[in-house]
């Protein structure tokens, strides 16, 4: 793969932040990868850009670009990244850090190259690795639906202490699925009279976490779909405290690790992610054995698809679930490893995409590609309909 041309670029991503956009030419074509970003970042991701901020990011990108441009790069499977790894190494070496944002954005927009290469799709480019040619499986879509926490605004002075209230359809077909999905977002629209929408388009409150909950349980039933919530724990944890703002009230651990069961029990919580705060393993661990059966305890702060910690979580029984979001951890090659420890554990995966996301469907092949479970990418607003449109094109391309 001849490195014909590289351009960086700052583009805007769906909170009108600025994030990095890479543009490749190669002998086939042309190829643009970007990056998301989050909110509710992990303590123990990668920092997303160079401490001096993404400005110095976009420059030291530029020299990197200049280095690479007119090298031959032989990119036959995702290990082959190791060689464009090693030289992102000797670079931020002298020159300083460019991000997990950046490496990321590296390693998917040579991937794209690598698979068109091949002739080939990016999600079998990835599949024929990870699962030697069989015909992928479908993910089932996990879509925010209420916000709240540091994703909502206030509103009348008030928003839910949880940060996403999920609908998680369980059908027959990924396209049936989504329609499920915004049907019964639809739905919720109305029974929470709400007007506006927050990030990921998900719609905004001032209702309680119960409140949220007694609604979502309801949309649920009617349309036959489970649900979850994000919780977030670490964006309202301090000092060993976590404070409630909604109902103005404090949890200790143990209330937190009481208070999530008793929520999971009294809405039928199919999925929880992020219920207690990113160092407690132990907490984490008491709600999965507290989980009933088939029910999913979900890292997200607590693993940042860094794979040490992924194997705390199991080793520990604090998870039998896990989000995968490719730039927490800045590398493809780690993304793959995670993904094998999972399927070896029979740990659940949930590829995710950002709340400040771009026009990048790449995440869509990744989760197909690697064999994911479910994908994590909103019901509503272009950035999420992007993605959801190209697994529901994968789908109709592989029933053909
Ligand atoms: P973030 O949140 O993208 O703002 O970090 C998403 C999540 O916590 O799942
Ligand atoms: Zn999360």
């Amino acid at each position: 793969m001849f490195i014909k041309r590289v351009v960086p670029r700052i583009i805007r991503n769906s909170r009108n932040e600025k994030t990095i956009q890479i543009e490749l030419t190669t002998y086939e074509g042309k190829f643009i990868a970007s990056a998301p970003s989050g909110k509710s970042t992990g303590k123990h991701e990668v920092p997303s850009y160079n401490s001096k901020g993404i400005g110095r990011s976009r420059v030291l990108l530029k020299a990197f670009c200049k280095r690479i441009t007119g090298k031959n790069y032989l990119l036959k499977k995702i290990d082959d990244l190791k060689k464009l790894r090693s030289a992102i190494g000797k670079f931020e070496a002298r020159f300083g850090r460019m991000g997990g944002n950046v490496t990321y954005t590296l390693d998917a927009v040579f991937l794209k190259a690598a698979a068109a290469d091949k002739n080939k799709e990016l999600w079998e480019f990835i599949n024929d690795e990870v699962n030697n040619g069989l015909k992928p499986k479908m993910p089932m879509p996990v879509g925010n639906c209420i916000g709240g926490g540091l994703h909502s605004k206030l509103t009348r002075g008030k928003r839910p202490d949880f940060q996403e209230f999920l609908l998680i359809p369980k059908e027959a077909s990924f396209s049936k699925a989504v329609t499920k999905n915004f049907h019964a977002y639809l739905y919720a629209k109305g029974l929470l009279k709400a007007q506006k929408r927050g990030d990921e388009g998900a719609w905004r409150t001032d209702k309680t976490n119960e409140e949220v909950l007694d609604i979502l349980k309801k949309v649920g039933k009617k349309y036959g779909v489970r649900i979850g919530m994000d919780i977030a724990a670490s964006t309202f944890y301090d000092k060993g405290y976590y404070l409630y703002k909604n109902k103005n009230l404090i949890r200790d651990k143990v209330d937190q690790a009481d208070y999530m069961e008793r929520l999971a029990k009294k809405f039928g919580v199919f999925y929880m992610e992020d219920g207690m705060q990113e160092e407690d393993f132990g907490g984490f661990r008491e709600t999965l054995s507290a989980a009933r059966k088939g029910a999913l305890v979900v890292g997200d702060d607590l693993t940042t698809t860094n794979l040490a910690r992924v194997r705390r979580a199991v080793a520990g029984k604090s998870i039998n679930a896990m989000i995968i979001k490719p730039n927490q951890i800045g590398s493809m090659i780690e993304v793959k490893k995670v993904v094998e420890f999972c399927k070896r554990h029979k740990i659940k995966m949930i590829f995710s995409h950002r709340s400040g996301e771009t026009m990048d469907n790449a995440l869509a092949d990744f989760a197909v590609g690697f064999g994911a479970h479910f994908i994590k990418c909103g019901i509503y607003g272009r950035e999420r309909l992007i993605k959801l449109k190209r697994v529901m094109d994968i789908e109709k391309g592989l029933n053909k």
